[in-house]
């Protein structure tokens, strides 16, 4: 979407993975007090999203979205005060449709003018727009009212289109939103995330700076998968250039969980100015290689074992488009080593089950 955001895909946290409805705005307040206290700010995670379930379900007498008096008393401009005065950015949620999932807030079909000044007015940075109870009506139909209830409210607002990837948004969702959904929910476990990813890599082409491919947000932290797994999420989402949506509670995170989710070397790649989706190139029997080219003639491979054992995987030249006699050195980003080797025609590393390996290939 040509509002000037999204030129490398949004980086921050949202509370639906860990908290779901039970949200209030001490949560949201101790949230973005950790993501400057652990580093992760500074890292570029700077958008701090709320979700479904902040707002009280009727509307004020002005038609205006009320937020939840119970667990939001100070109020939405209070805490984009707070937020802001963080160095961070206050993200919010609707649905483009009568009610939102949960149904316990209404959605903003037919509100969108009302609802984009209100968030506008209240110092809103980013919108992720849902897509339940939508009375049947196309999302090409209203998804861009949205959108041009937005660029007429007077303040830059990053629109996340929630549409799930029913009905193709990577197709259409350039000209709408910042970056779409191509897939429902993820959960937080291997075949859930790996499926998320498959999904994703179909429309690989679509993505571009300014509008992103979403599979879905980070489940790194909630305990569901191994660390290898965790690393497989990160590197996938990243090389991907998906959106990088912390989803835990980062008031109690761990030093695993950091690990991942702090990696420079991995964030740079997804924040990549070049702005391309990676694709897989090569796919035998359990393992994979993905890969995609970089800024500086650089080029990013994964090599993915999706299988229960160890293997040992191949990345070819003629797949990754690199020419056969290019010697070449390996960056390794988890290892933080660049090869002391250089590379001719292929590179090849033992995989761990459930594990990767993310290289940074320069010649
Ligand atoms: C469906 C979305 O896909 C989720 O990410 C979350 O926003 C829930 N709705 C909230 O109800």
């Amino acid at each position: 979407l040509g509002n000037g955001l999204g030129s490398t895909p949004p980086m921050g946290w949202n509370s639906w993975n860990h908290f779901n409805c039970i949200i209030d705005e001490k949560i949201i307040k101790e949230t973005a007090d950790a993501l400057v206290s652990t580093g992760l700010a500074k890292l570029g995670y700077n958008y701090v999203n709320i979700d479904d379930c902040w707002a009280e379900l009727d509307r004020d007498s002005k038609g205006s979205m009320v937020p939840k008096k119970s667990t939001f008393p100070s109020g939405m401009k209070a805490l984009s005060d707070y937020v802001h005065s963080k160095g961070l950015k206050l993200g919010i949620y609707s649905d483009a449709g009568y009610l939102t999932c949960s149904k316990k807030m209404p959605g903003s079909l037919g509100f969108e003018e009302i609802d984009a000044k209100t968030f506008a007015s209240w110092g809103i940075d980013y919108l992720k727009y849902d897509n339940c109870n939508n009375g049947g009506i196309k999302p090409t139909l209203r998804y861009p009212v949205m959108t041009r209830a937005l660029m007429n409210a007077g303040r830059p607002i990053f629109l996340s289109m929630c549409e799930w990837g029913d009905m193709h948004p990577a197709l259409w969702g350039y000209t709408v939103g910042n970056s779409w959904r191509t897939t429902n929910d993820i959960s937080d476990n291997w075949d859930s995330m790996v499926s998320r990813a498959d999904q994703n890599e179909v429309y690989a082409e679509y993505a571009r700076p300014g509008g992103w491919n979403d599979p879905d947000m980070l489940e790194i932290g909630n305990g569901g998968m191994t660390k290898n797994e965790y690393i497989v999420h990160f590197s996938i989402w990243a090389i991907s250039k998906a959106p990088l949506l912390i989803g835990c509670d980062v008031r109690n995170i761990t030093k695993d969980t950091m690990e991942i989710i702090a990696n420079k070397e991995v964030i740079a790649l997804n924040q990549d100015k070049l702005g391309v989706q990676a694709k897989k190139v090569r796919m035998e029997g359990d393992w994979e290689v993905w890969s995609g080219p970089l800024s500086h003639y650089r080029i990013a491979v994964l090599l993915l074992n999706r299988g229960s054992v160890a293997t040992p995987i191949t990345a070819h030249w003629d797949d990754l488009g690199i020419a056969p006699t290019t010697s070449v050195r390996a960056r390794d980003l988890w290892e933080h080593k660049t090869l002391s080797s250089t590379f001719k025609g292929n590179l090849t590393a033992n995989i761990d089950s459930h594990g990767c390996k993310l290289f940074v290939l320069k010649a």
